[in-house]
């Protein structure tokens, strides 16, 4: 979910809905909006903003105080009841929540008994309705009463009639990012909302809270004690965030490929050494275990990671999903090297998988996109992607950018532990920009690929190696924008399941970039032509290739590096599959961009 709140001088609503939109990412299961002038107006409904946006021509909602909220559905379905902003019995107090309050079955029977009753199905009601009970005219205080009560996470904005001139917010492990404007005070789950008006912010952080007034901003601890915090100066501004003429952020983001990934490179690579200050002062020859964690998208770039790592070190290497990796008791000590990947630095399972790591004295190294996020705050050591704002839900320049840093993490660690640093990688990887490029210009033969999916029930990615991790994530962009489904398979273990699924006229997409077993996996492919399999393959300049239809060849460079390279056109295909259908390429449904619960 995506949370805005606004205290100032000029109107509230202007700031809560450009906010609002920008933080659709996060959810846009349905929005709301609360301004306060007098008495409390509240506005919501099921689905996008735009719904909302109609709505609210019917209602005055003038007035310098509001928060607001777009919702990704934890706790009951997305509905008008359901939506944020929650208010009490009186309405004289309103509440938007991220997060998930883990006991609200327990408060809300408690809270039953004392006959509140409840409007929605939602977590979060029990939040204002607890507020509602402790209230005894000092806001701050009955905020403080009801964390106390409350297990889980959350980013909280609240405003209340009798406190005409104030927003209170509060957070614990769900983000919350305040700023201060000319003449307002404003925050938002996240900086891409507060841009359009202030670039100077201050990250609260858990268990903190602050009254937002329209001249000032107050900090406090969890007993209520004031304190001061630092601000932060955001670098990127508004241009970075907005499509610049493509019809989708997915597109923008892809075509923005070759800049960024010259930027998350720029300084880091000289004079056939790897720079990265970030990582000084971690003694590597002390590690005797590597862990990549990370979910989703991150999760398929932690793979390729950990496979290059683990061939310039020797050293064993392992690869979890976020979520299983917490519950797992992993077998972790100080002589472990945790490193979590997350372009938005907020993932929930993320984030815990990192909390435990540094609980068991492992070192933590964060790869993040997001300044400032949670992630890069908590772990002992951060190295930024320079991808910008990733605005489409689907990952694309944050993944390619995570590959390549992951690369340098990887030569770097193997230079500090004496290891041969393959030096060919290293200069290839400064050829990568003007090679994205090229695959980009190729667009259209991507695009006609797509065309032969977009009737398709079900798509096959196959693979070996480096190439596996590839197509992991072909398969996952297919399916989360396209909804074709699509599952990719390790090529040699075709024939211990998946070929029983290939018939006349099935898509398999297969590629066999890694030279060592290139031709293994194009025997496989064989194995589904003949059972009538539509194939199209990815692999390199001189690759030896008969009876395929569909052969798009790679340039030949260095094969750790291919994975950058075929995830542009695998990229292509899902967007283009995705508009063929008509589906809404930037926001896949049921999916958010950052999902701050587990
Ligand atoms: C969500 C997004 C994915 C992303 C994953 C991890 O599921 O839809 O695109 O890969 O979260 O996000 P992170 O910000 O941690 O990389």
């Amino acid at each position: 979910c995506g949370i805005t709140a606004y205290c100032g001088n000029g109107e509230a609503l202007p700031f809560l809905m450009q906010g609002l939109a920008k933080l659709e990412y996060r959810g846009y299961d349905s929005a709301g909006v609360t301004v306060l002038n007098n008495v409390l107006t509240t506005v919501k409904c099921k689905g996008r903003l735009k719904n909302l946006e109609e709505k609210l021509k019917d209602h005055d909602m003038t007035g310098h105080v509001g928060i607001g909220h777009t919702r990704w559905a934890t706790h009951g379905i997305p509905s008008n009841l359901n939506s944020h902003p929650h208010t009490n019995p009186s309405n004289t107090i309103s509440i938007v929540h991220n997060g998930i309050i883990e006991n609200y079955r327990e408060l809300k029977d408690i809270l039953l008994e004392k006959g509140y009753s409840f409007q929605s199905e939602t977590d979060s009601e029990v939040v204002v309705m607890c507020l509602d009970y402790f209230y005894e005219g000092d806001l701050l205080e009955a905020v403080k009463k009801t964390l106390n009560c409350i297990d889980g996470s959350y980013a909280l904005c609240i405003v209340s009639t009798e406190h005409p001139d104030e927003v209170v917010v509060a957070k614990k492990a769900s983000p919350l990012v305040i700023g201060r404007t000319e003449d307002a005070s404003v925050a938002a789950s996240d900086i891409p909302a507060l841009l359009a008006y202030t670039k100077d912010v201050y990250f609260l952080d858990d268990l903190e809270m602050a009254v937002l007034k329209k001249d000032s901003i107050t900090f406090y601890n969890k007993d209520g004690k004031e304190i001061t915090k630092e601000m932060t100066t955001i670098p990127y501004d508004m241009e970075a965030a907005q499509k610049n003429g493509f019809d989708t952020y997915m597109l923008k983001e892809i075509n923005e490929q070759p800049h960024v990934i010259q930027e998350t490179l720029r300084g880091r690579i000289f004079e056939h050494s790897i720079v990265l200050d970030e990582l000084k002062d971690v003694d590597f020859n002390k590690f005797n275990k590597v862990y990549y964690v990370a979910c989703g998208t991150a999760y398929h770039a932690g793979l390729c990671g950990a496979s290059i790592l683990e061939r310039a070190t020797r050293l064993p290497v392992l690869t979890q999903v976020a979520s299983e990796f917490r519950y797992n008791d992993p077998i972790i000590d100080e002589k472990t090297l945790c490193i979590f990947v997350s372009q938005s630095g907020e993932t929930a399972d993320t984030l815990a998988a990192l909390k435990l790591a540094n609980e068991k004295g492992c070192t933590t190294i964060a790869v993040t996109n997001v300044l400032g996020s949670t992630i890069s705050r908590e772990a002992q050591h951060t190295l930024y992607t320079c991808a910008g704002p990733e605005i489409a839900v689907a990952s694309t320049k944050a993944y390619t950018t995570q590959l390549v840093l992951l690369t340098l993490i990887a030569l770097y660690i193997a230079d500090k532990r004496g290891d041969t640093v393959d030096t060919d990688l290293m200069e290839q990887l400064n050829n990568l920009p003007e090679y994205v490029s090229k695959l980009i210009d190729d667009e259209a033969i991507f695009e006609n690929y797509a065309k032969t999916l977009k009737d398709k029930h079900d798509c096959y990615f196959i693979g070996r190696s480096l190439d596996y991790a590839s197509v992991l994530e072909g398969a996952l962009k297919l399916k989360e924008v396209s909804y074709v489904h699509a599952d990719a398979y390790i090529a040699g273990e075709l024939k211990h399941g998946p070929i029983a699924l290939i018939e006349p006229g099935t898509v398999v997409i297969a590629v066999a970039t890694q030279p060592h077993v290139a031709a293994k996996t194009i025997s496989n492919i064989q194995e589904t032509i003949a059972r009538g399999a539509e194939v199209i393959l990815f692999t390199v300049e001189g690759q030896e290739v008969s009876g395929v239809e569909n052969i798009y060849y790679l340039p030949n460079i260095n094969p750790l590096l291919q994975s950058v390279l075929v995830a542009i056109p695998l990229q292509l295909i899902a967007y283009h599959t995705a508009c063929i259908k008509g589906c809404d390429v930037d926001k896949p449904r049921n999916l958010a961009k950052s999902v701050t619960v587990e």
